[in-house]
């Protein structure tokens, strides 16, 4: 059961324009919210509206983008230098995001982000009103659209949470924290990725939205909002036909060539402090310098995305992820043998695959993270039921993924333990580890995801004679 037209909106779009020097390319957007719903933006009935990647500066431009966008059924938001850097690297970036992620050092309280990030928020309304039929399923995405319900006449809003929503004391800490919630509160469905976050939601309605009622978010009440958790996920089979593919096989046997006779640990993620990467990297030293046998036969294999590099907390991140690389290798490597491999780039689907499937531990460090689906994509991606997950206990697939070891990211020595408890793991115990991961990425996809969201919409909408389809 879907609905008949679906709009979804989201400050990214599935793909990003860049410029090219002979004009614009078009390649896939980073970030779990482009992967996971990406794989579910099938349907010739749905559309997305969304910021295109790239500044233009003229209407000639702004066509090119767009007729290169129409076949995707992609409607693009154009934004100026100015929104742009006010809105997505001010207000969504440097306030926003470190702080739902327990960083309000990162913060920069400035009135002007809360100005840009009210005035692009009201410019995506003017597209959705200009677009989305009022019979469609309009479905808002994530922290940086967070006011566009405020700015639409649309009857029933779905919005979805991909960060985590933190503690109802440290939302408070934002100036602008009633508008937010007020804005949020317009939505009938408001869905988070799991049951702290949604909890945590309640709390600070409770305390800061205006219309804060206990009856708010029961169903049968005339305000009637349902407010539910549903952890996003991937698509799984996708991923395991991936890693079968020659091509992937090859690079997985290239891969294991090129580091024959080392174990490795693979990490995978967006430049962002919120990661852990630092600390996954202290860790790994503290493991080299406690566990001298593993020199020369173990390397951490990195895979790190550029991401949000205007963004002063970014800038300076990434220059310490350098500095603490080169010091590691610097400290440790020897002929032939470099203990920390780390690129900084974006590697296609086919390639991030054969990572995935030529790597013996695949270890996520997140200090904080709304849900984390690198993790499912290495448990998606072991075909022969082998490899160990070192997960976080900040991350909130690891309510899901409960047969991963579990670490605290900021406690070093235990992630040397994980570590080496990880590589020296008895086969059986890390078949029987892999097997009950496997169940549960397999056994929830991101398209068993996606019915459940339109179970619960259909259930709420169905006396509204809500277009249907069976
Ligand atoms: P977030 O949404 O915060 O970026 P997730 O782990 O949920 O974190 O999603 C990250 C997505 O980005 C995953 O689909 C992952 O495969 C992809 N990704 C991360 N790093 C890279 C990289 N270096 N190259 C290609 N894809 C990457
Ligand atoms: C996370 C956020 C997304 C965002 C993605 C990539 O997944 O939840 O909303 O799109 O990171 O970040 P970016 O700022 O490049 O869109």
């Amino acid at each position: 059961m879907k609905p008949e037209n679906i709009y979804i909106v989201s400050n990214r779009l599935p793909v990003t324009i860049m410029r090219t020097e002979s004009g614009f390319t078009v390649t896939q957007s980073n970030g779990g919210l482009a992967t996971a719903l990406g794989s579910v933006f099938q349907q010739q009935n749905s559309y997305w509206i969304g910021w295109p990647g790239i500044i233009v500066d003229n209407e000639e431009e702004e066509q090119l983008v767009k007729e290169l966008l129409e076949p995707l059924r992609c409607i693009p938001v154009f934004l100026s230098q100015q929104e742009f850097d006010g809105y997505y690297n001010g207000f969504s970036n440097a306030i926003l995001w470190p702080l739902f992620h327990y960083h309000p050092g990162h913060c920069i309280f400035n009135e002007e982000y809360w100005l840009a990030y009210r005035n692009v928020n009201s410019k995506f309304g003017s597209v959705v009103s200009a677009h989305v039929p009022q019979d469609a399923f309009l479905w808002i995405h994530d922290y940086q659209l967070m006011l566009l319900p405020f700015y639409i006449k649309h009857s029933n809003l779905s919005y979805f949470h991909h960060i985590h929503f933190p503690s109802q004391e440290v939302f408070g800490i934002i100036p602008w924290r009633s508008d937010l919630l007020d804005a949020l509160l317009k939505c009938r469905h408001i869905v988070f990725q799991t049951e702290k976050d949604r909890v945590n939601f309640k709390d600070a309605c409770l305390k800061y939205a205006s219309k804060a009622h206990p009856d708010l978010f029961n169903t049968h009440s005339p305000l009637g909002i349902k407010v539910s958790a549903h952890p996003i996920s991937i698509d799984a089979f996708d991923f395991s036909q991936t890693v079968q593919k020659e091509v992937v096989q090859k690079m997985t046997q290239e891969i294991h060539q090129i580091f024959a006779n080392q174990r490795i640990i693979l990490s995978v993620d967006r430049l962002d402090y919120s990661k852990g990467i630092l600390e996954r990297l202290e860790a790994f030293r503290l493991l080299l310098k406690d566990f001298p046998q593993y020199r020369e036969k173990l390397v951490l294999l990195m895979l790190v995305v550029p991401s949000r590099s205007d963004v002063p907390s970014y800038e300076e991140h990434k220059r310490k992820v350098d500095e603490l690389v080169g010091n590691i290798n610097s400290e440790y490597a020897s002929l032939g043998w470099r203990p920390v491999h780390y690129y900084y780039q974006q590697v296609n689907r086919d390639t991030l695959c054969a990572y995935y499937a030529a790597s013996d531990v695949c270890l996520v460090t997140s200090l904080r993270d709304g849900l984390n689906l690198v993790s499912k994509e290495y448990v998606a991606c072991r075909t022969n039921n082998n490899g160990v997950l070192i997960l976080s206990e900040m991350a909130g697939a690891a309510e899901e993924l409960t047969y991963a070891l579990k670490i605290h990211p900021y406690d070093f020595k235990q992630m040397v333990v994980a570590m080496v408890y990880a590589l020296e793991m008895e086969k059986s115990e890390e078949n029987a580890r892999m097997t009950a991961l496997k169940k549960k990425v397999f056994g929830y996809t991101v398209f068993d995801w996606l019915d459940t969201i339109f179970q619960e919409v259909f259930c709420m909408y169905d006396e509204l004679k809500y277009s249907f389809e069976q």
